[in-house]
């Protein structure tokens, strides 16, 4: 929005004007900031004195999600659209991302099933820096591996180092959801490990805990979504939780920006 001043408040320039202008953008405690501008000399305003514009920024209205998953046979990417789902129920504009594969061609043929998964996504946008750098919250989702976090996850949560030392994932929920072969294989420790890295990019961590019968319904798993794998593909109990798991995680993103929670 474009308010002209000290002549014309509240009047927008036409369309057809084309003033050059010098945007600086000081910190600024409104979402307003002055612009300096030539002199507007076309119909309908004729004034060759010099004009001070100050644009208003639209009012942030929604929050943004980053779902950044890794996944080799398709169990933590139906979280991971699940949790998706759950954010934008939540009024959230999200990006659901999964993170590139790292291992040869060699040990995925081994899998069948990890093939199938490999091609099936292989539209699935590839995450970058930028998601983190655009999102307000995140969801990162990964397979047990050992009881840790996997490493095609873990490898692009550590080129995060550049964003963290600017402090971009400060101050934003964050969230972590997994799926393990066994029900005690590794679940939650995979959820903790992931946590240690929202602890160090000074996140606030936003785990379901025991706050919906979402949770209680897919195994009562405080910590995040978590599928045993050996139990066959996620049902919808989990898928449920995972969906809940997201809407809490935009929810919670919507109340630390201030802005009205439904
Ligand atoms: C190298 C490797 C290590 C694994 N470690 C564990 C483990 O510690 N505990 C467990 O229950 N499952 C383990 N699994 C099984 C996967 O965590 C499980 O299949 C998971 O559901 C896969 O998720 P995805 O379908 O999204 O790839 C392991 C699998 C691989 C390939």
């Amino acid at each position: 929005m474009l308010l002209i001043g000290p002549f014309l408040p509240f009047v927008a320039p036409p369309s057809s004007m084309s003033p050059s202008f010098e945007h600086t953008r000081p910190p600024c405690e409104t979402d307003c900031y002055p612009l300096t501008l030539g002199t507007v000399k076309r119909k309908p305003i004729r004034l060759s004195v010099p004009l001070i514009v100050v644009a208003c920024e639209e009012p942030v209205m929604s929050v943004k999600v980053a779902v950044v998953y890794y996944s080799s046979t398709g169990a933590v990417h139906q979280l991971a659209q699940a949790v998706a789902e759950g954010a934008e129920k939540a009024g959230a504009e999200v990006r659901l991302r999964r993170v590139p594969e790292l291992a040869p061609d060699a040990a995925i043929d081994a899998n069948p099933a990890w093939r199938a998964h490999v091609d099936a996504t292989a539209g699935v946008e590839v995450a970058a820096l930028d998601d983190l750098e655009w999102a307000d919250a995140y969801a990162l989702g990964s397979p047990t591996r050992f009881g840790n976090v996997a490493a095609q996850l873990k490898q692009f949560v550590d080129t995060t180092g550049g964003l963290w030392q600017r402090g971009v994932m400060a101050d934003k929920p964050a969230t972590a959801f997994t799926s393990a072969h066994n029900l005690h294989g590794g679940n939650e420790s995979t959820l903790l490990a992931l946590y240690n890295t929202f602890h160090h990019w000074g996140s606030v961590i936003v785990s379901p805990g025991f706050t919906d019968p979402a949770v209680y319904a897919a195994g009562g798993n405080p910590y995040g979504t978590a599928h045993p794998a050996a139990n066959g593909a996620p049902g919808e109990e989990v898928l449920a939780a995972a969906r809940y798991q997201g809407t809490r995680l935009a929810t919670i993103a919507k109340r630390l920006k201030g802005l009205a929670v439904d």
